[in-house]
């Protein structure tokens, strides 16, 4: 069988032609720009928890969605975003306690040293400007990244992000390394700092010079390549000795879905000098962050102002602040931890020709579906459609596009892992 890379939108994407009228009418207004999940679309109505309620009144658990991470909807981040909005909402150019004390208390939960925060709408943005940040302080433009990562949609921050590529190859002064994973063999860390040390020598070689090392802690994209702690850690001391900065892109792992502490970097044990942050930080109120040490982002200031109209608003610090109450309080991070473990054992103890490796820590899993031992990703996009057809939603990731992403909101009870499991036994291994 031949596999090809595959891009992020097309996995699980529709491709068909809009019989339904909803359909119809979003192509005709959105075109070529509409992605829609799933061969029969579904038309979201209202969700809570870890359910999504269709407008045909199906209820499907939701093992998909991060953004809403403390929960769909959670009464506490509606009521913190209703209050301040309905009391004040301004750009960040006002003092307002809400923003500062929001600020001092996630600045004293981040790995980075020193650390100072910019605040932004989108996760692309965050990682938009700490390129920025690392190639002013270098002086370099190159940038190592894994070879199927996602980090945005900037124009800057599409370049390094391959699962985007369609057309093209990769931009020379853009390198790709394998994430940490078999391509490495026994050494996982060492072949991973050994790959970045080469691509760092190759950027160098070529004049390009070496800005920066841009890592999503978890390796979503890539098809969830649960750390092999040690190789972040290696990776910062290669990049730090050549001279560049390490950026963590924590939009996917950060905010407790690892099961061990708000970040998956800091549970690895590595120091990033960036770090990038977004997705649930709001549970869906659209906000997102970078955070530097302070002297980096003093040397930008000097060469550059930077404002973000709607970014670091009261209102989306209100949001920010419950979702970190909500985590803390709802004991979200040993849910994640529990259910998270739950899930990987009974996935793991399953015993089909369809399912290769299952990776990934916490409430992040990936499971390969396999045909034989080639990657199978017309067969995940048929369970990822079975089980919708099941009332379960799940996603797709990897390289190839045949990896499941399992990634629900953190408060996924024993009850709804276990019907999950359940039912994706039945499609992979038959009826009991
Ligand atoms: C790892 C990672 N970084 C950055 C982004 C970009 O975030 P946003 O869509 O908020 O711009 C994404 C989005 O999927 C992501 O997965």
């Amino acid at each position: 069988m031949s596999v090809t890379s595959r891009d992020i939108l097309d996995m699980n994407a529709f491709h068909g032609d809009g019989d339904d009228p909803l359909v119809a009418r979003r192509l005709a207004s959105m075109g070529a720009a509409s992605t829609l999940f799933f061969e029969r679309p579904i038309e979201m109505v209202s969700a809570q928890g870890a359910e999504m309620t269709a407008a045909d009144g199906t209820v499907f658990l939701d093992l998909y969605n991060n953004v809403p991470s403390v929960g769909h909807s959670h009464p506490r981040v509606v009521g913190a975003v209703q209050d301040q909005v309905a009391r004040l909402n301004t750009n960040s150019r006002y003092l307002s306690a809400v923003t500062e004390a929001y600020s001092e208390r996630l600045l004293a939960t981040v790995p980075v040293p020193d650390a100072r925060i910019a605040y932004t709408c989108s996760g692309s943005e965050a990682n938009d400007l700490a390129l920025r940040i690392a190639r002013l302080s270098t002086g370099k433009r190159g940038v190592v990244v894994t070879e199927a990562a996602y980090h945005g949609n900037t124009a800057a921050v599409t370049e390094v992000s391959p699962v985007s590529y369609r057309q093209g190859g990769v931009p020379d002064h853009v390198r790709l390394i394998p994430p940490p994973g078999p391509a490495y063999g026994n050494d996982i860390a060492g072949g991973f700092a050994s790959a970045l040390r080469a691509a760092i020598a190759g950027l160098e070689a070529d004049g390009h010079g070496f800005a920066a090392f841009l890592c999503d802690s978890i390796f979503s994209s890539d098809g969830v390549f649960a750390f092999d702690w040690s190789a972040l850690v290696a990776a910062a001391e290669v990049t730090r000795t050549a001279g560049g900065f390490y950026i963590a892109d924590e939009v996917q792992p950060g905010f407790g879905r690892t099961g061990r502490g708000l970040w998956a970097v800091a549970a690895a044990g590595a120091v990033p000098d960036i770090l990038t942050m977004g997705k649930p930080m709001g549970n869906g109120f659209p906000m997102a962050a970078m955070v530097a040490r302070a002297d980096l982002l003093a040397r930008f200031a000097e060469a550059f102002g930077y404002f973000n109209t709607f970014a670091g608003n009261p209102v989306a610090a209100a949001a920010g602040s419950a979702v970190l109450d909500v985590i803390e309080d709802e004991g979200l991070i040993a849910n994640a931890a529990a259910v998270g473990a739950r899930l990987k054992d009974g996935l793991t103890a399953l015993d089909s020709p369809v399912i290769g490796a299952v990776r990934g820590c916490g409430l992040y899993l990936g499971v390969d579906i396999v045909a034989g031992d080639a990657p199978d990703p017309d067969g995940a996009t048929r369970l990822i459609n079975a089980l919708r057809g099941r009332r379960i939603m799940v996603g797709a990731a990897g390289r190839f596009g045949h990896t499941l992403k399992i990634r629900p909101p953190l408060c996924l009870s024993a009850e709804q892992a276990d019907r999950f499991l359940g039912v994706f036994a039945e499609l992979t291994v038959g009826p009991a």
